[in-house]
């Protein structure tokens, strides 16, 4: 059995607090918050609640840490967690630089713990199916992506991090960064990007538009939302133009997939097949807590989040410049 020390007991804190108690494979023992009524009321029974990290850090018996955090405290907490021999899960984005980012994969690395990055849209059935779909050859070859990603702004952390750009980078960097790393698992890696967004411009509302050019020709635009009237759903869409075909998806109808070919069109699941039968947050933690299990490689590495902060620090130079901004190593052309 896998022992987890949880540290952040916010909104995600709670999402993965309730997918460990699904697992048989890890069980989650203690849970820090500084807060610590937040953390309360969280922990079951048998789950420690601290305010000290540090109590997690030292517990010779927690084999995994997981980083719950704003996204700007995840490289001080994962450095330390790694130090102390911990295997470490950690939400997206991975950090707010590529620098900081980059020492986590190396500490981990050189602390010989496994990293692990919280990219769940791999884990949405409706999202990874596209894979299936392509492989398939139901719509052809992709030649032009939409997705889009949003909702109201994000607004119940108590200090409102969300609303400094410093610290989240923003709808772009904490919010379809969520689409550049599912697009560029299935797509490849990506050549330019330009970018429009609000950034700076309203206190709590922002809303971007990204256009990525990948390596293959394809192209996709991605829009994301922090400014839709508080209680707006969460919403995604997801529509891949094939040679041959079409796939939509949206979050927002009862039969959320759609293909529509040449030879008609037709509902993906004509018969409810529970595709979340394991629930996208408990089936990453599960992958994870596996690989350790297993000794194998995790499911999103640390690597693969940093090539996806790229492209969403990429897309806020453009929007701040108003220029195109190409990726390292791309070719121009
Ligand atoms: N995967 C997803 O779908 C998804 C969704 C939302 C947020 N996130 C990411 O999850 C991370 C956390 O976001 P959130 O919305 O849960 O934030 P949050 O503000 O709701 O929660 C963070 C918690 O950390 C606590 N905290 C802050 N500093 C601490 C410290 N030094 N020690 C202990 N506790 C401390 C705060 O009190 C708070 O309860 C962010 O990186 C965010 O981008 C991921």
């Amino acid at each position: 059995m896998i022992k987890v020390g949880m540290i952040g007991a916010g909104c995600m804190g709670g999402v993965h607090a309730a997918a460990y108690k699904r697992l048989t494979e890890a069980r989650l023992v203690t849970i820090c918050d500084l807060k610590r009524e937040k953390a309360e009321k969280l922990a079951g029974d048998g789950v420690q609640v601290v305010t000290d990290y540090h109590d997690i850090l030292q517990d010779p018996e927690i084999d995994v840490v997981d980083v719950c955090l704003p996204t700007y405290l995840h490289k001080k907490v994962v450095l330390e967690a790694a130090a102390a021999g911990k295997h470490v899960f950690c939400e997206k984005p991975i950090a707010r630089s590529v620098e900081d980012a980059e020492a986590m994969v190396k500490a981990c690395k050189d602390a010989g713990v496994k990293l692990g990055v919280g990219h769940v849209v791999r884990f949405f059935p409706d999202y990874y199916k596209v894979k299936d779909v392509l492989a398939g050859g139901a719509i052809g070859e992709a030649k032009v992506i939409r997705a889009s990603r949003g909702g109201a702004f994000p607004a119940w952390p108590e200090d409102n991090w969300y609303a400094d750009y410093a610290k989240s980078g923003g709808p772009i960097v904490d919010l379809i960064i969520h689409d550049f790393d599912f697009l560029r698992w299935v797509f490849g890696p990506v050549k330019r990007v330009f970018a429009k967004s609000l950034t700076g411009k309203h206190h709590m509302l922002d809303h971007a538009l990204v256009t990525l050019r990948f390596e293959n020709g394809i192209i996709a635009h991605v829009e994301g939302s922090w400014a839709q009237p508080p209680g707006t759903p969460f919403a995604t869409t997801l529509e891949i133009a094939g040679t041959k075909g079409l796939y939509e998806y949206s979050n927002q109808d009862a039969m959320p997939i759609m293909l529509r070919t040449a030879e008609g069109e037709a509902r993906a699941s004509a018969v409810p097949e529970s595709p979340l039968a394991v629930e996208p947050y408990t089936a990453q933690l599960q992958a994870f807590i596996k690989s350790i299990i297993d000794n194998t490689d995790v499911p999103v590495p640390g690597e693969e989040a940093i090539e996806a902060l790229k492209i969403a620090l990429a897309a806020c130079e453009s929007a701040e410049t108003g220029e195109v901004v190409w990726l390292g190593g791309a070719t121009r052309g």
